[in-house]
């Protein structure tokens, strides 16, 4: 089999640990990779990472060290072409050119729908890896890179809060997620934060001022909110606007942690994750595999009908949002 591999859509941590065992499982069982560089835009391109010789195959050493560096060393794109018919069936002949008869396709919902849509116009085969900090994928219990990119706004909150104490301000602080509250949810739950916004539950800043009052005669003297991007009330710049318009102090500051969270070194958690399903994808081809994700769910590996990873909406933990509101006394 000659296996293409590429990232697509946002970096995250940890897809290059990914790349690195899709290469060094499908090597070590006979099998031929093929970096892809740039993702869908870079297939379209027949932007292939060349080896040493100039030939478009990755090899064993091609991926040494990946597992602990971040961002995407095959680079990543969004590719608006790809969402025409004329792209993807230039796509669906080059890989028949190139003699590829399979693709991991490492990415979100968006990568996954550019999948289904490709093999529309091609014979081959696709198994993908999630790889998105936004952890909005269902099939999985994590995505490649969440696990980083908390760990990155904790840290970050963390500071912050000593500072709200220091001046005994309440921040509002923006993570990423443009449609799922993964991300603020998890991130305010270990920040020890006194709320979140998130997509997922009606944003009421009426109940919020309420709530601030209520903190504030219990003594509290710092107080943060992690607050989605896809917030429907617009994110953290929104709230604090609306906060202020029902009395709220304009002293309360704003931060908004944006691309910062997708670069850096990946956890352990984050590479562990990656290598696993790397290896579970090129396994799951060799059986016959087609048009699906790779996941890990309960520390089962399961494979899930990509279609359903841009269809359906992968819930909360409704018992995190509660136990959030308990300690956020
Ligand atoms: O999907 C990952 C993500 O980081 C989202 O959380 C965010 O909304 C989006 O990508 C930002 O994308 P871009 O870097 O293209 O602006």
């Amino acid at each position: 089999m000659r296996i293409g591999v590429f990232c697509s859509g946002g970096d995250a941590p940890g897809m290059n640990a990914c790349v690195r065992a899709v290469v060094r499982r499908a090597i070590s069982s006979g099998h031929e990779v093929v970096g892809i560089q740039r993702g869908y835009q870079g297939l379209l391109d027949e932007d292939f990472y060349l080896n040493a010789d100039r030939e478009p195959r990755m090899r064993l050493r091609t991926v040494s060290g990946w597992s602990r560096q971040g961002g995407a060393r095959l680079r990543s794109s969004r590719c608006p072409a790809f969402r025409t018919e004329e792209g993807l069936a230039k796509a669906a002949g080059i890989l028949d050119k190139h003699g590829i008869d399979a693709l991991i396709p490492i990415g979100g919902d968006g990568t996954f729908r550019g999948a289904v849509d490709l093999l529309r116009h091609w014979d081959g085969r696709v198994v993908g890896c999630p790889g998105t900090i936004d952890n909005d994928l269902i099939g999985t219990d994590f995505t490649i890179g969440f696990s980083t990119a908390v760990q990155t706004a904790v840290e970050a909150v963390d500071k912050i809060r000593d500072t709200a104490e220091s001046h005994e301000r309440m921040f509002l602080v923006e993570v990423m997620g443009r449609h799922s509250g993964y991300i603020a949810l998890y991130t305010a739950l270990a920040c020890g934060a006194e709320g979140v916004c998130i997509p997922e539950t009606f944003t009421d800043v009426g109940s919020i001022a309420e709530q601030l009052k209520v903190l504030e005669q219990r003594g509290k003297t710092s107080v943060m909110i992690i607050v989605a991007e896809g917030d429907e009330r617009g994110g953290a710049a929104a709230l604090q606007r609306a906060l202020n318009e029902l009395g709220q102090p304009s002293a309360t500051r704003v931060v908004v942690l944006g691309h910062l969270q997708r670069g850096g070194c990946p956890s352990p958690e984050d590479r562990i994750l990656a290598s696993r399903l790397g290896d579970f994808a090129v396994t799951a081809l060799r059986e016959g595999a087609s048009g699906v994700m790779a996941g890990v769910s309960a520390g089962i590996n399961s494979l899930t009908p990509l279609q359903d990873t841009f269809t359906l909406h992968k819930e909360l933990p409704a018992e995190l949002l509660e136990l959030l509101e308990t300690l956020a006394m």
